[in-house]
C-alpha cells in the first residue's frame, strides 16, 4: 500500500521510542522484529525478559536483541512511576499501595514512561480490550489543550482511485467515543482535519454526516450535526467543513450539485464525520467487508501523546503500520 510505505519511510527519519507493552505476545514479537530490522521505531518491549527472549527464539527473531526490555515488576523506575501516578490521581485518592499494584500492569507502565519523557509513544491491543488500553492513557496522558474528547480514525483504502482523493476516504469517529454532544462532536471534526493533513497529507474536505442535507429533515439528531458543524468552524476557522450532509451529498459530484448546490464540500468530501460511534463503527465495518476497502487504523486522535489501540484480530503488518503512524504522530508533535 502506497500510503503505507510512505508513512514508514517518513518514520525512519524519526528513530522515534515506540513502547509494546503486550511484550511476549507472539504477533507483537514478530512486528518488532520487522520494526528494529527495518529501523522504523526504537522498540521497547515490556515483561519478564526471559520470558520475552525464549519466544523470540522459538520464533527465529533476530533482531529483538535491539529492543530494550522492561519488566513493569521489577523495575528501578516502579517506585518513581507510582508516585508520579499518585500525584496525577490524587483527586481521585489513588493510594500510594494503589499505585504500586498499577505500575505493574504493563498497560499502566508504559503510558507512566509516556507521561515520563521514557518513550515517545504506545502500540497495544493485540491481547486487550479497547476499554483496558485506553483507560490508563485518559487518565494519564489525557487529551490535548482545548479538546476533551479522544476519538479514532479509520483511513479507508480503496482499489478504485476515483473513490474519494485518489481512493482514499478518512472516516471518524468509528472507534472511541459512543455518544459525543455537539461541542465534542466539533471537536472530532476539527481533530480529524488535522490528522487526514498530518498523517497522509491530504487537503482535508470535511463533511458532517446525518440523514438530513441542508434542511431536507428536522429532527434534534439533524441539529447536533448542524450546531457541531458552527462549533467546529469556531474552533478551527481555517478549516474546510460543511453539514448537514446525507453521506451521498457527501461523496457523489452529481447529488452534492443537487442537493446542496452552494456547498464548497459536497460532492466531493473526503472526511467523513460520524453523528456517533454505533453509526462510524458500523460504517467502516460495512465499507471494508462489502467494497473491499482496506480499513488503516483506528489512529487515535485528541490524546496529549500519540497512544494507539489495535484490534484484538490484528495481523503483523497491522502491528508494524500502526508503530509506523505513531512515530509519524509523536514526530509532528
Ligand atoms: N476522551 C477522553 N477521555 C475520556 C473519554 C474520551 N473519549 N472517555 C472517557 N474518558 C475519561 C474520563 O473522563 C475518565 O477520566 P477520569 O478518570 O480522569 O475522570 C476516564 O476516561 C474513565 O472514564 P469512564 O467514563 O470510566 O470511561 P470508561 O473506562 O468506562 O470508558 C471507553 C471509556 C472504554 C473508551 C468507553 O468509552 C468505550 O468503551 N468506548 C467504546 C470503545 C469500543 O468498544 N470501540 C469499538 C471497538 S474498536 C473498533 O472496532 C476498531
Amino acid at each position: 500500500m502506497e500510503i503505507i510505505n510512505k508513512i514508514k519511510a517518513n518514520a525512519k527519519k524519526h528513530s522515534k521510542r515506540i513502547v509494546l507493552p503486550e511484550g511476549k505476545e507472539e504477533r507483537t514479537l514478530k512486528a518488532a522484529d520487522i520494526i528494529l530490522a527495518e529501523e522504523i521505531a526504537q522498540i521497547i518491549l515490556l515483561g519478564n525478559p526471559e520470558e520475552i527472549k525464549q519466544t523470540a527464539a522459538s520464533l527465529n527473531l533476530n533482531h529483538i536483541e535491539k529492543a530494550t526490555i522492561i519488566n513493569p515488576k521489577n523495575s528501578a523506575q516502579k517506585e518513581a512511576y507510582a508516585d508520579l501516578l499518585v500525584e496525577i490521581r490524587k483527586s481521585k485518592g489513588l493510594t500510594k499501595q494503589e499505585a504500586l499494584k498499577l505500575v505493574e500492569d504493563p498497560l499502566y507502565y508504559a503510558v507512566l514512561m509516556i507521561k515520563n519523557g521514557d518513550a515517545d509513544g504506545e502500540v497495544a491491543g493485540a491481547m486487550n480490550s479497547t476499554g483496558n488500553v485506553l483507560r490508563p492513557a485518559f487518565q494519564i496522558v489525557k487529551t490535548l489543550p482545548g479538546i476533551s474528547v479522544v476519538s479514532g480514525v479509520f483511513f479507508m483504502i480503496f482499489e478504485n482511485k476515483s473513490i474519494g482523493d485518489n481512493g482514499i476516504l478518512v472516516f471518524a469517529d468509528c472507534a472511541v467515543h459512543p455518544d459525543p454532544n455537539e461541542r465534542e462532536l466539533a471537536e472530532i471534526a476539527v481533530m480529524t482535519s488535522k490528522t487526514t493533513k498530518a498523517i497522509i497529507g491530504l487537503e482535508p474536505r470535511v463533511a458532517m454526516l446525518s440523514f438530513s442535507t441542508k434542511g431536507s429533515a428536522k429532527h434534534p439528531m439533524c441539529d447536533k450535526v448542524i450546531n457541531a458543524t458552527r462549533i467546529a468552524k469556531e474552533i478551527d476557522p481555517q478549516i474546510c467543513i460543511d453539514g448537514e450532509l446525507q453521506a451521498d451529498a457527501a461523496i457523489i459530484e452529481a447529488i452534492g450539485k443537487s442537493k446542496a448546490p452552494n456547498s464548497p464540500i459536497a460532492g466531493k468530501a473526503n472526511v467523513l464525520v460520524f453523528p456517533s460511534l454505533e453509526v462510524g463503527n458500523i460504517a467502516y465495518k460495512l465499507v471494508q467487508r462489502l467494497a473491499g476497502a482496506e480499513a488503516v487504523g483506528p489512529v487515535l486522535q485528541g490524546m496529549a501523546a500519540p497512544i494507539n489501540d489495535l484490534s484484538r484480530g490484528c495481523s503483523v503488518d497491522d502491528i508494524v503500520s500502526l508503530v509506523a503512524i505513531t512515530v509519524n504522530q509523536a514526530a509532528g508533535k
